[in-house]
């Protein structure tokens, strides 16, 4: 995916860039990796940078965005970027508090920023995350009344050290092996302590209560 950096980067203690870790978090909202790709390749090859895009007019930022549907996140992406510049001297804030300030970045998008930038002990969860906990931990009360349970969980096993790849892994973990149905679990590396599949169950969780 383009907006990570590679092991070599990270082994001198680099962190991915911030703008590119929010512009990647607000395009993945109800939009598929798959999807996501090539606009994310456009958008940092028109505008490298925070500032940059600031300072894009709005029917050009509207315009790279078509198709991605949505149209909402792309003005409040304009928002944000200029907050930035404007407020916070084009550099991302690098808590959750601060990052939840900017217009557009709701609980889960500052806590992935926060920990995926900024290695924070942020506490990440969406649904990928959920799916992992509810399975580890064999969580059978449905959500969403369930959700209060699971972020408790997923505080819980955020480690004080590396906190902000723990947070990608688990995500990526859901994404490509825990994945709803099917999953992957004789690559998985929690197949040993998951008590859904000790129990048989993991492809039933999480429940769902019918809508
Ligand atoms: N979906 C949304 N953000 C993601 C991320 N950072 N990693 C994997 N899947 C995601």
């Amino acid at each position: 995916m383009p907006w990570r950096i590679g092991p070599a980067d990270r082994a001198t203690g680099q962190r991915p860039d911030p703008y590119r870790v929010w512009l990647s978090e607000v395009m993945l909202q109800q939009t598929t990796v798959a999807a996501v790709r090539d606009y994310f390749r456009r958008f940092t090859a028109r505008w490298p940078d925070v500032a940059a895009l600031a300072a894009a007019p709005d029917e050009d930022v509207m315009g790279e965005w078509a198709g991605l549907g949505y149209y909402a996140r792309a003005r409040n992406l304009l928002k944000c970027a200029r907050a930035v510049v404007s407020q916070h001297h084009g550099h991302f804030p690098s808590t959750r508090e601060g990052l939840l300030g900017l217009p557009g970045i709701g609980p889960y998008t500052a806590a992935a920023i926060a920990a995926i930038a900024f290695d924070e002990p942020a506490v990440v969860v969406d649904g990928n995350v959920e799916r992992v906990m509810a399975r580890l931990h064999l969580v059978e009360t449905p959500l969403p009344p369930a959700k209060a349970e699971l972020i408790a969980l997923a505080a819980a096993l955020t480690p004080d050290h590396r906190p902000g790849d723990y947070a990608q892994a688990v995500m990526d973990l859901g994404a490509t092996i825990c994945t709803p149905r099917n999953p992957a679990c004789g690559i998985c590396p929690w197949a040993q302590p998951c008590a859904a599949r000790a129990a048989g169950v993991q492809g039933e969780l999480p429940r769902k209560l019918a809508k």
